[in-house]
């Protein structure tokens, strides 16, 4: 099968990723970069042609695939031009800044023919998908409560991520995929959603954000960034009737953890804690909790790749769908909406329905 010839347009920091991951898979061969910095275009591959524009690259260079790795104001116009010239398209997240323009965006794919997708390769990190297992299989049991934290300690943003109008801030960067993971890993609809969006030290730009969901299947669920939170960590926790499991770091260290049997009217006991004396609180009788370790679990952002290729080649189908693309979106809106009035938006659903 002859290889998947691939151009990418904007040849910076995920460009250069791109360009890497491309040359790294022999079904494929890149053969063209624009970018609108010429400065940019020094470090490109030998032997494959550069351009500065869009225009240009579709003009004069042979590609089956485009890679979009543009500010997020640019990746509209940039499907449109490439849809139109028949090129399969993998665009970079956020896709869009809002829903009306996604849904320009893959009706023009619709239309000419093309493949449309969207880079959401996070649903293939590991801490995620450790967790995502132990939803699955239900490891502790039944779900009601799940949270996704994220924090960090470079609280300022770069470049064009200090600008809303380019689709700075964390919402658009981070939030894509935290969200876009949650509503992978809960199979269910949201009822409602609350959030709040901060700037803590940015003056345009969010760079702190927590959203809370109510699914129908009654689970609660969390998520919470900080970029200026200055205790760096990224953690999972999943409580359940039957155990709770947590995971701090991306190589996804965690455990689950039950009580050795069931508790049941367990005598109240005072015990005396730095907290005063408690009953519900005390510490736990020695040998009650018991730890296990949680699945392995073993994946790659390159599986997001094979899964495009089979699809263009025609042997399967994407993962990461436009639907759930356009929900996520749908929800970074209801949470702006959210954060601006103060108040929780019902969302898809009534939840007396789907009981
Ligand atoms: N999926 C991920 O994990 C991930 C991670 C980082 C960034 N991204 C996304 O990748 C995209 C690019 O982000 P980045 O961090 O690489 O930005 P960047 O600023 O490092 O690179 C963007 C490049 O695009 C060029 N450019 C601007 N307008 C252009 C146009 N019209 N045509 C061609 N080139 C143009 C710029 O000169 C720059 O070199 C964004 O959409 C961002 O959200 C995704």
């Amino acid at each position: 099968m002859s290889k998947i010839r691939t151009a990418i347009a904007g040849f910076g920091f995920m460009g250069h990723i791109h360009a890497g991951t491309i040359q790294s898979f022999p079904e494929m061969e890149l053969t063209a970069v624009c970018d609108t910095n010429p400065a940019q275009l020094r470090d490109a591959p030998e032997g494959i042609k550069v351009f500065q524009t869009v225009d240009a690259m579709l003009k004069n260079a042979n590609f089956d695939l485009v890679i979009i790795a543009a500010p997020n104001p640019s990746h509209e116009e940039i499907t449109v031009k490439c849809a139109k010239a028949k090129k399969h398209i993998l665009c970079e997240k956020p896709a869009a800044l809002s829903v009306e323009q996604f849904d320009r965006m893959t009706k023009v794919c619709g239309e000419n023919g093309v493949l449309f997708t969207i880079h959401q390769q996070r649903r293939w990190d590991k801490d995620y998908r450790i967790m995502k297992e132990v939803y699955d299989k239900k490891l502790t049991g039944d779900v009601y409560v799940i949270k996704s934290q994220f924090y960090g300690v470079n609280g300022n943003m770069h470049d064009w991520h200090v600008y809303l109008e380019m689709g700075g801030g964390m919402l658009y960067d981070w939030g894509v995929h935290l969200i876009d993971q949650m509503l992978d890993m809960v199979d269910s609809k949201i009822v409602s959603l609350y959030a709040d969006i901060r700037n803590v030290i940015n003056e345009k730009v969010d760079d702190y954000f927590k959203i809370i969901f109510k699914f129908a299947n009654g689970i609660l669920a969390e998520i919470e960034l900080g970029t200026y939170y200055l205790t760096p960590k990224r953690a999972w926790f999943i409580g359940g009737n039957k155990g709770s499991a947590y995971i701090d770091g991306f190589a996804g260290e965690g455990k689950i953890v039950r009580t050795k049997h069931l508790l049941e009217n367990v005598p109240g006991k005072i015990t005396m804690t730095a907290a005063g004396p408690t009953r519900s609180f005390g510490p736990p009788e020695p040998g009650l909790l018991v730890e296990e370790e949680l699945p392995l679990v073993e994946v790659s952002h390159r599986d997001y790749f094979v899964h495009l290729l089979k699809a263009i080649q025609g042997n399967g189908e994407l993962v990461v769908k436009n639907d759930q693309v356009r929900r996520v979106l749908r929800v970074m809106d209801a949470a702006r909406e959210s954060a601006r009035t103060g108040n929780a938006i019902q969302f898809e659903h009534n939840e007396e329905e789907d009981k």
